[in-house]
């Protein structure tokens, strides 16, 4: 009987029916007026779809097809999918919802009528949209400078989102490349938060963050000597570049320094200062201040002159303005005030 009756409903989905269609889409459903017979109708993933058809009281016969199959004829519901059902508002509408619509429902949908006189069809091509999501990406990196880096960020959508990559740094200028992205002899400029990015206009672009640290060896980039009276507070100071955050070390020429009577160091991130309490005449030479980190070493001298036969005192003789306050504090403690 069933077989009997789909290829009569075949040869009638051959035929041309009069009938006007309306499609609403979206969650909550929402109208989408269709002028044309047939068009394409888009619709989010997850979403309910009423594709909406009009009859009027003189149909004989009414189906709907997905593709070639049939879903309802008539009353009769065809199709085992239990998501779908038909919306009848006593004889004139004869639409078909599907409720939690997924990509595989994506494909032409045809509302056939009969009546005596006109047989039509019209069809409609839902399209199902996804919104991009990123479902990998690559975990927070250290490396040392000078690596080959490779990020990756893949992400699925309906259509296929475009990705994008931005380094997080004041330009934020995007970067060339996909779903990969190469970053040859990475530099420690290089480092940062980088940000992938999958659009495709269905949704909100959904975006990832990858943690990139980029280690290097010190680099000495300033040291300050100092030209002090004796009897006064003498400070040396010491700044490097370095990731990871190097350690420090001061010597009077070979003889490493420590925190003992009259000589106090202080470490504050990239830089450190050595403060002698009360110079004396012994005080005045040459100082070396050594940077480390597990990468590589670097050392620079510098000195604690006599008034009045400082030289090669590179800027002003004293200690840059923003670390004035925090030293201030440091004598203050060093000296029990
Ligand atoms: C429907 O979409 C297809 C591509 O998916 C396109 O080729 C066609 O032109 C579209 N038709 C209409 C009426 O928009
Ligand atoms: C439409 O047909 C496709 C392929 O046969 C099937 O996977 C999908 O579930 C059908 N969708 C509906 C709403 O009938
Ligand atoms: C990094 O890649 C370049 C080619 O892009 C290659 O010549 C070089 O040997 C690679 N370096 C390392 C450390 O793998
Ligand atoms: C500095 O040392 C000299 C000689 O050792 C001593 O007379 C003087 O009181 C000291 N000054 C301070 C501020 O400790
Ligand atoms: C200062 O000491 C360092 C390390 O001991 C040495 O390499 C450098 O030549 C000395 N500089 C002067 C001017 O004595
Ligand atoms: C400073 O570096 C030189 C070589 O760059 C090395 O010979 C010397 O021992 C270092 N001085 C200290 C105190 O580490």
């Amino acid at each position: 009987m069933q077989v009997g009756r789909k290829s009569c409903w075949r040869q009638l989905q051959a035929s041309f029916f009069r009938l006007l269609c309306l499609i609403p889409t979206g969650f909550p459903v929402r109208s989408v007026d269709m002028q044309r017979a047939t068009d394409n109708i888009t619709i989010r993933q997850g979403d309910t779809a009423v594709i909406r058809c009009y009859v009027d009281d003189k149909v004989s016969k009414v189906a709907w097809l997905n593709r070639s199959n049939i879903i309802f004829a008539g009353q009769d519901k065809w199709s085992l999918d239990p998501r779908v059902d038909l919306v009848t508002k006593g004889q004139l509408e004869y639409s078909l919802r599907i409720q939690k619509v997924d990509v595989y429902d994506e494909g032409s949908y045809t509302c056939s009528i009969q009546t005596k006189q006109q047989p039509k069809t019209s069809q409609v091509y839902l399209i199902v949209q996804v919104p991009a999501n990123i479902y990998k990406v690559s975990e927070d990196i250290t490396v040392n400078e000078g690596s080959n880096v490779t990020l990756s960020c893949l992400a699925s959508g309906r259509p296929d989102p475009a990705i994008t990559w931005r380094l997080l740094n004041p330009s934020a200028e995007p970067l060339d490349g996909e779903e990969y992205l190469d970053i040859s002899g990475i530099m420690r400029n290089q480092a940062g938060r980088y940000e992938c990015k999958a659009s495709n206009d269905v949704a909100t672009p959904d975006v990832k963050y990858v943690n990139v640290v980029v280690n290097y060896p010190p680099t000495i980039k300033k040291t300050q000597s100092s030209e002090t009276q004796v009897g006064r507070m003498g400070m040396l100071q010491c700044d490097a570049t370095a990731v990871p955050t190097p350690e420090f070390e001061w010597y009077r020429d070979d003889k490493r320094l420590s925190n003992a009577q009259g000589i106090n160091i202080q470490i504050l991130g990239t830089t450190t200062i050595l403060m002698i309490a009360n110079v004396t005449e012994e005080d005045y030479g040459n100082y070396t201040c050594v940077a480390s980190n597990r990468l590589g070493i670097q050392n620079a001298s510098l000195f604690l002159y006599r008034p009045g036969t400082g030289r090669d005192i590179n800027g002003s003789a004293c200690v840059s303005q923003s670390l004035w306050l925090l030293l201030v504090c440091f004598a203050c403690l060093f000296f029990k005030c």
